[in-house]
């Protein structure tokens, strides 16, 4: 099963360089199975019904969300989606799924989404925990956790936990591709972030003279998104049945 997973596409410009670079990248790496981390991917963060159904139509099979599943308006209508799974470890009662099961040919995928707590604001549930739950409920052939957390030692940590019980763990949320990918002892496949899709030259996709701005005063700001910058499109391809994962990061040159 060959699995291109596409780092989260943060608003504007995330959704230029998806544009610019999925078919290349779709025809380059034959993906089977599609997802997005579409947590930043509308303009003010979140997903929207039209980016779905719009990405859908273009192969993506499923898309993942983290810390902004929340933000919208509209937020109820996207978590209902057939094919939209937000983190798992919020509350009892949260509207949404804990996890997102896909019928492929004859296999079932299962794709579940986690949010860490370590320098994340949320109170939310323990994503170890809560692994081990969804893992006792699930039957698949193929089980996806992205893994939406800052710091790696939480990423790595539920990585070795998870090692052996599901096919691959991708982090995303840091904005930043890690040079890590790997198959863990028990053949987990496993990379601590993927990376963003979006402006190249911004701060983890916002405008630099106010990341800096916010830096220097401490005070804070919604983040204002960066719209003038060239691009880069992160994604891993992961083989789930030749334990093979491999970075796909394009940065686009400076002006
Ligand atoms: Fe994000
Ligand atoms: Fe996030």
């Amino acid at each position: 099963m060959r699995v291109l997973f596409i780092g989260d596409v943060y608003m504007k410009l995330g959704q230029k360089a998806f544009d610019k670079y999925f078919l290349q990248v779709k025809n380059d790496y034959k993906p089977q199975f599609i997802i997005v981390n579409g947590e930043n991917i509308e303009q003010g963060n979140g997903l929207s019904k039209k980016i779905y159904k719009d990405y859908l139509l273009q192969g993506v099979n499923v898309f993942t969300l983290g810390n902004h599943a929340f933000s919208r308006r509209d937020a109820k209508e996207v978590l209902d989606l057939d094919y939209v799974c937000r983190p798992a470890n919020y509350g009892e009662g949260t509207t949404g799924k804990e996890w997102v099961e896909y019928n492929f040919n004859d296999k079932k995928i299962v794709v579940i989404n986690l949010l860490g707590r370590i320098f994340m604001r949320d109170p939310i549930d323990n994503p170890f925990t809560k692994a081990d739950e969804i893992l006792k409920k699930v039957k698949a052939d193929y089980i996806i956790v992205d893994f939406h957390a800052e710091a790696t030692s939480e990423k790595y940590a539920l990585a070795h936990y998870l090692d052996g019980r599901v096919d691959a763990i991708i982090g995303t949320h840091t904005h930043v591709p890690t040079a890590d990918n790997m198959v863990l002892p028990k053949g987990t496949l496993y990379q601590s972030d993927v990376g963003m899709t979006g402006a190249k030259n911004s701060i983890i996709g916002g405008e630099i003279r106010q990341g800096i701005r916010k830096f220097i005063s401490g005070v804070p700001e919604r983040i204002k998104p960066e719209e003038k910058s060239n691009l880069q499109f992160n994604a891993t391809m992961l083989d789930l049945d030749n334990k093979t994962i491999e970075r796909i990061n394009i940065y686009e040159e400076n002006y």
